[in-house]
């Protein structure tokens, strides 16, 4: 039946692809997206990782591979895991000149420096025996100012090896600040940092914890990352505005969406995503199983992520999005 008055008709806009690429504000820029990469040492290999198909542990020769092949295809960024052939109480490994990491860094710098954004995440859990991301106390706490002084030591090993962003991921209060000041007081005041500000204590981070080697050993996070059901994550973000932080980040991101829109609207700097292991787990194991159309579930995501506020997205499908936009 025909209205018999003038009705409001938002199905004009819809009815051509022409018209909804025209009137759509979002899109997915695939130079805002940075591509995860984990580098093992003294594998022969790359090692795939069960529950995230597709993803491996790097050789150091696979690595440069995979990082020069992501830039082709138009990902404006990477960022390095690292997992060490040898782990102990304080994470020795994080800060070695010849760590993995460092060594990684040090490839991808000379091959693809000029060219893409290197970026380091700088955490202690993947190299501590116990699979925290800190020092413990005698108690078996996660001693937050002790760790400080591990942290700004391994920020300044990632920027003598060519991090040109350091991404702290430990959820120590004041670590933001107290790297800002070793890496100031070595000469390295360019290095940015991206700060994982509202970080939760999350069960989407599983697979990583295969990934990256790094499940805690007792225990969990939950006394450093944030509280799902809190309402602090303005106020850890800007703290780290505060103390220096040049872009900040939320993470996990599907589940975390009114997070990215509340902190986008209030803060002046660029604001990231990282749509974790377990967003990408869930989706790839529906696709496998014929329940989703993966393709379309993929962008869908990422433009969900993207409309909520994100600039930066990091994302484990960075390179084959990129490559399909470009
Ligand atoms: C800690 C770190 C984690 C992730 C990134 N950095 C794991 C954790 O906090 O347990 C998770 C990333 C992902 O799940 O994809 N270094």
């Amino acid at each position: 039946m025909t209205p018999s008055y003038p009705v409001s008709r938002p199905r004009r806009l819809r009815r051509t692809p022409p018209m909804r690429r025209l009137v759509a504000p979002v899109s997915v820029r695939p130079a805002g997206l940075v591509q995860p990469l984990f580098v093992k040492e003294g594998i022969g290999e790359p090692q795939p990782v069960a529950s995230m198909p597709g993803v491996v542990q790097h050789t150091r020769d696979s690595l440069r591979k995979a990082a020069a092949e992501a830039v082709t295809a138009g990902v404006g960024g990477l960022i390095l895991f690292g997992i060490p052939a040898v782990k102990d109480g304080r994470g020795s490994a994080a800060d070695d000149p010849d760590g993995i990491v460092q060594v990684a860094l040090r490839d991808l710098a000379a091959d693809l420096g000029g060219e893409t954004v290197l970026m380091a995440d700088l955490c202690l859990d993947e190299y501590t025996d116990h699979g925290h991301c800190g020092l413990l106390t005698s108690g078996g706490e996660v001693d937050n100012d002790a760790t400080l002084d591990r942290y700004a030591a391994i920020a300044l090993a990632q920027a003598e090896a060519g991090a040109q962003v350091v991404a702290p991921s430990g959820m120590m209060d004041g670590q933001v600040a107290a790297i800002r000041t070793a890496l100031d007081s070595a000469g390295h005041a360019d290095v940015a940092i991206c700060a994982y500000s509202a970080k939760y204590a999350s069960a989407f981070y599983g697979p990583f914890r295969d990934a990256a080697e790094c499940a805690p050993q007792f225990g969990d996070r939950a006394a450093y990352q944030q509280d799902p059901a809190a309402r602090d994550a303005l106020r850890e973000v800007l703290l780290d505005v505060e103390e220096g932080a040049d872009i900040v980040m939320v993470k996990p991101a599907l589940a975390y969406l009114d997070v990215i829109s509340q902190i986008a609207a209030r803060v002046r700097l660029p604001v990231a995503a990282f749509q974790v292991s377990g967003e990408y787990a869930m989706v790839e194991a529906a696709a496998a199983n014929g329940w989703l159309d993966r393709d379309r579930t993929i962008l869908e995501t990422l433009t969900a992520i993207s409309r909520a506020g994100a600039d930066i997205i990091l994302s484990y499908w960075a390179a084959e999005v990129a490559q399909r936009l470009t």
